[in-house]
């Protein structure tokens, strides 16, 4: 044998060694976890999925790149916030690609085609975002979870905070026209409601369409006491902008839930001073877990974090609590699903449990935008469960 020869076979042998040492003879490696991020990678709305998928990754990589000693493995789809390309889009992640955990997405509507191919094939499935009130609701089921919100949340506490601490009496809602719109003024409507105040006018126009001239002419007319509206993503900085340029900001003061200006205080910039807002987020918390995973954050994307990217990193929390009490093996569902019950998620919003019907329990605040920032005002709602109607589980 000669120098060259011997030298490749001692290599050869440590290698073996090596290779034995991480995985046993006759053993195969776990498995990695599967996951299918469906979201929006273009559209009024693909900075939100961005943002999701930024910080799911970033939970991910903070313990490792690995949740319960498992790695993951990502599979991608654009669902383009179309409900109408929401079936085949989340089946090619089920069946072309067998997923082990469909996470997705942002829209309402393609959020509820979703909750059905999961129902069918029995898929876990994590929403890190839509707020459906239908899939904590009457499609409630042991494999659907959300770590988000329900539209109703934020949009109640807007109501009541409207009615008692600011003394609207009237109101005018405005939104898209599809289940995120209707959910979130209606939302508001009952909280107004129940403290004595009275919408006059619910005005829509079609997702995602920013064409908002004739409404702002309509609700110059009407004259409410307040307006409260549902939009986000791209279409949220054009209708703050649109708002303060038809000259209403200073006459009839907006409000929102607070993905009106989450995300998108740079691009809306002096139109949205002032707004105050509610969520399930703010800046300007003094909670330990925020400031590391803001730091964690900046440092990883060169950006500053959001609601959307807190809902992502707590889709992958969720999950991670699920695959722990079921010591690593997705394919335990009870134990996978127990365990994402069970959890108490650290987040960067403040400490949240599961309700029943699988949908965060959380604080409210009410947020007021500052130096293009939404500082946090108070506590709106303490520990906010959505109602859940229709759900039994
Ligand atoms: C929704 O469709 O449920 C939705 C979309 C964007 C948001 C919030 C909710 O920012």
């Amino acid at each position: 044998m000669n120098a060259s020869k011997r030298k490749f076979t001692v290599l050869a042998a440590a290698l073996m060694a090596a290779s034995c040492l991480t995985v046993p003879a006759g053993a195969q490696a776990p498995a990695k976890v599967k996951v299918g991020l469906m979201l929006p990678y273009t559209g009024t709305y693909s900075a939100l999925g961005t943002a999701i998928e930024n910080g799911f990754r970033l939970y991910v990589q903070e313990q490792g790149g690995k949740l319960a000693g498992r790695e993951i493995e990502y599979f991608k789809v654009d669902d383009e916030s179309d409900p109408a390309k929401g079936s085949d889009n989340a089946n090619k992640l089920v069946k072309r690609d067998q997923v082990d955990v469909l996470v997705g997405t942002v829209h309402s509507g393609v959020a509820m085609a979703m909750a059905k191919v999961a129902k069918d094939n029995k898929t876990l499935l994590i929403i890190p975002n839509a707020g459906a009130d239908d899939v904590t609701g009457p499609l409630c089921a042991p494999n659907i979870f959300r770590s988000s919100f329900s539209n109703w949340q934020p949009a109640y506490a807007m109501g009541l905070v409207a009615a008692t601490q600011l003394k609207h009496k009237t109101a005018v809602t405005l939104s898209w026209k599809y289940a995120a719109g209707d959910e979130s003024t209606n939302g508001f409507k009952e909280g107004f409601e129940s403290k004595g105040g009275k919408v006059v006018k619910q005005l829509n126009l079609p997702f995602p369409n920013v064409e908002f001239q004739a409404l702002l002419t309509e609700i110059a007319a009407l004259k409410p006491d307040a307006v409260y509206v549902f939009f986000a993503g791209g279409g949220a900085v054009k209708f703050v902008k649109d708002y303060a340029a038809a000259g209403l900001k200073d006459k009839i003061p907006l409000y929102g839930a607070g993905f009106l200006t989450d995300g998108t205080l740079e691009a809306q910039g002096a139109a949205a001073d002032g707004l105050l807002t509610t969520l399930h987020y703010a800046d300007g918390l003094t909670l330990p877990k925020d400031k590391a995973f803001r730091a964690d954050y900046a440092k990883t994307y060169k950006l500053q974090p959001d609601v959307y990217a807190v809902q992502g990193y707590d889709a992958a929390q969720l999950l991670a609590a699920g695959l722990k009490a079921a010591g690593g093996d997705i394919s335990k569902r009870d134990a996978v699903v127990k365990g994402m019950e069970q959890a108490k998620i650290d987040s960067p919003r403040g400490p949240f449990t599961m309700s029943k019907a699988h949908n965060p329990i959380q604080d409210i605040y009410l947020r007021k935008v500052e130096n293009k920032t939404n500082q946090l005002v108070s506590v709106a709602v303490k520990a906010l469960a959505d109602p859940a109607r229709g759900c039994r589980m």
